[in-house]
């Protein structure tokens, strides 16, 4: 059994995530994740809010509260959102824990040991005013190519054009106001990338074979457009401080590392808090560093992403890794994942389109959307939502396929047999066609889940669930029992153990509804592990005997006036799909 290591990108700390931030990243690590420990991998899943840089700094000041109360505060948030997606992260950090201070001041001192980072001094506007430096997007004015006159020193969101802060015309503070700006000298920390290129391209040909192609291509375009060096200090008051021992004079000078130089550090970060966090008891082995440092072969390390964030996974990380010239975990392989739109356009934070995740659990259980986002991600290409797609996704595959079966299998059953698990007859040739389907089909899905091909494992579930349905209405018991009350038995028996394979297998996906399956049979041993394809052909983990109860409908479908109520509060209808 391998050891699992698996991340998923950092949510940014400002605000609420959208249905497109969780299907490119957490949820299909969640699913990876399950499957690997139902078939008894040791698994560590780690994830954290990204909790530093500009975004952080202008959301708490908009929301007039300091920023680590802003942070402590949104953290929360949105790890109740995450308990209610049912994502069983095995950590769930903050990248301004002490942990990550301490790693990252310690990346950045190796760095520097090994000469590649070095001081350089640059010229950056000063704010009299404030009495600070500002950042390229703490500066606003007008810009020089539309005239839109809020444009950020770093792009103007109206034009898109990415702009230089002297190219403002009238510039001002984004903090103050004030427009008393002056170009001054100051020194930053400049990572030099472009010593470590050679490495990182020579690590990547090794490494990147099996990826999928977008995370390979994506990481071929930075090393052709070549690897320059780049500054990774900023003058923000929030983030990891450069350290005092190796920088006196930028650390007096209040200088914090750049956020992408701090965030992927706090995937190491995030397991030293989860070691740290360990219960006093000692029974628990949390060796962080097994997982990280000097980690043996039979770590496999998986990372989850969108694909804009493959630049820094692929390439920066790793220079970052390469340089400190000490044996840190590198990815073995990068999902990264296409756009999920909003009837073909963007969701977007900003603008607040589309559906964020605290209301999509406010209208319907986890489930229904892991499900749907699963089924539908955007892995070879962009995908879009939309509440007619989503609701006959739902209505069709759960609560057709999937509820509507095991309801109607336990239901009846109860009414002609009690509430036991029926004997019946010794099973005939369509159990055993039944069942070398179901071996097939369950080895196809797990071909697809070890590949990571998500869609494709979504649609051999479904495969699955609709094999039951068939021969359900081939056998026909509720006609046959009026001839054959024993071949009605089988049937029911039969059927009540592909409900309990499904409660196994659909555990990746909707944890909360598989859980409900197992549990409507009194069985001793009631764990999810995973069945092999040769125990799945025999159907017969559920012996005759065993209690049962019917569980409370595991789906509802959604009607039309939901769908139009849905469509109506969150926008959708009559607009064009983007091109
Ligand atoms: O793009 C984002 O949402 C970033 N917060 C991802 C960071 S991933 C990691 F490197 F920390
Ligand atoms: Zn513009």
């Amino acid at each position: 059994m391998a050891r699992h290591l698996i991340t998923s990108a950092l949510p940014y700390i400002n605000g609420i995530k959208h249905l497109g931030n969780m299907v490119g990243s957490m949820l299909p690590a969640d699913v990876y994740a399950r499957y690997l420990r139902q078939r008894g991998h040791e698994v560590l899943y780690i994830c954290a809010t990204d909790e530093h840089g500009t975004p952080a700094e202008l959301a708490a000041k908009e929301a007039g509260v300091p920023v680590d109360a802003f942070c402590a505060e949104q953290h929360d948030a949105q790890k109740a959102i995450y308990d209610g997606f049912e994502l069983a992260f095995d950590y769930f950090g903050r990248s301004s824990s002490a942990e990550n201070r301490d790693i990252t001041q310690h990346f950045a001192r190796r760095l520097k040991e090994n000469g590649f980072i070095e001081e350089r001094a640059i010229r950056q506007v000063f704010s009299i005013a404030d009495d600070r430096f500002l950042p390229d997007r703490y500066i606003v004015g007008t810009c020089p190519h539309c005239g839109y006159d809020k444009a950020r020193g770093d792009q103007c969101e109206n034009c898109t054009r990415v702009l230089d802060p002297t190219d403002l015309i009238e510039p001002r503070s984004a903090i103050s106001g004030s427009s008393d700006l002056e170009v001054r000298e100051t020194k930053h920390l400049f990572l030099l990338q472009s010593k470590l290129a050679g490495e990182v391209e020579r690590w990547i040909d090794a490494t990147s074979e099996e990826w999928p192609q977008l995370a390979s291509s994506i990481a071929r375009k930075w090393l052709t457009e070549g690897l320059h060096d780049r500054a990774i200090t900023r003058d923000l008051d929030w983030g990891v401080p450069v350290p005092a021992d190796t920088w006196p004079d930028l650390a007096a000078e209040g200088k914090v590392f750049y956020v992408w130089f701090d965030a992927p550090v706090e995937y190491i970060g995030a397991t030293k808090e989860w070691a740290d966090a360990a219960p006093d008891t000692g029974t628990e082995d949390r060796d962080w560093k097994s997982w990280w440092y000097d980690a043996d072969d039979t770590v496999r390390y998986t990372e989850f992403m969108a694909k804009d964030n493959v630049p820094f996974h692929t390439v920066m990380f790793p220079a970052t890794q390469l340089g400190t010239r000490e044996p840190w975990k590198k990815v073995d392989y990068v999902k990264a994942f296409n756009w999920l739109n909003y009837y073909g356009g963007k969701f977007s934070t900003s603008q607040k389109r589309g559906i964020f995740t605290d209301a999509a659990l406010e209208l319907l259980p986890a489930d229904y959307w892991r499900y749907f986002l699963m089924a539908n991600a955007p892995e070879s290409d962009d995908t879009s939502f939309s509440w007619e797609h989503f609701t006959a996704t739902v209505n069709k595959d759960l609560a057709d396929t999937l509820g509507n079966f095991v309801n109607r299998v336990l239901s009846f059953s109860r009414k002609r047999f009690g509430d036991a698990v029926p004997a019946g007859s010794a099973a005939g040739p369509a159990e055993a066609r039944l069942g070398e389907e179901i071996a097939r089909l369950l080895a196809e899905y797990e071909g697809h889940m070890e590949a990571l091909q998500f869609r494709k494992a979504a649609a051999a579930l479904r495969a699955l669930w609709s094999a039951g349905n068939s021969y359900l209405e081939e056998k026909a018991p509720w006609l046959e029992i009026k001839t054959d009350e024993e071949g009605a038995a089988l049937t029911l028996r039969t059927a009540m153990n592909l409900i309990h394979l499904y409660a196994v297998v659909s555990e990746p996906f909707i944890p909360a509804s598989a859980r409900a399956m197992r549990s409507a049979f009194a069985l001793a041993d009631d764990t999810a592990a995973w069945v092999s394809a040769e125990e799945a052909k025999a159907l017969a983990s559920v012996p005759a005997g065993t209690a049962f109860t019917v569980p409370p409908v595991l789906f509802a479908k959604i009607t039309d006036e939901e769908l139009a109520a849905y469509r109506e509060r969150f926008g959708g209808e009559g607009e064009e799909p983007a091109a």
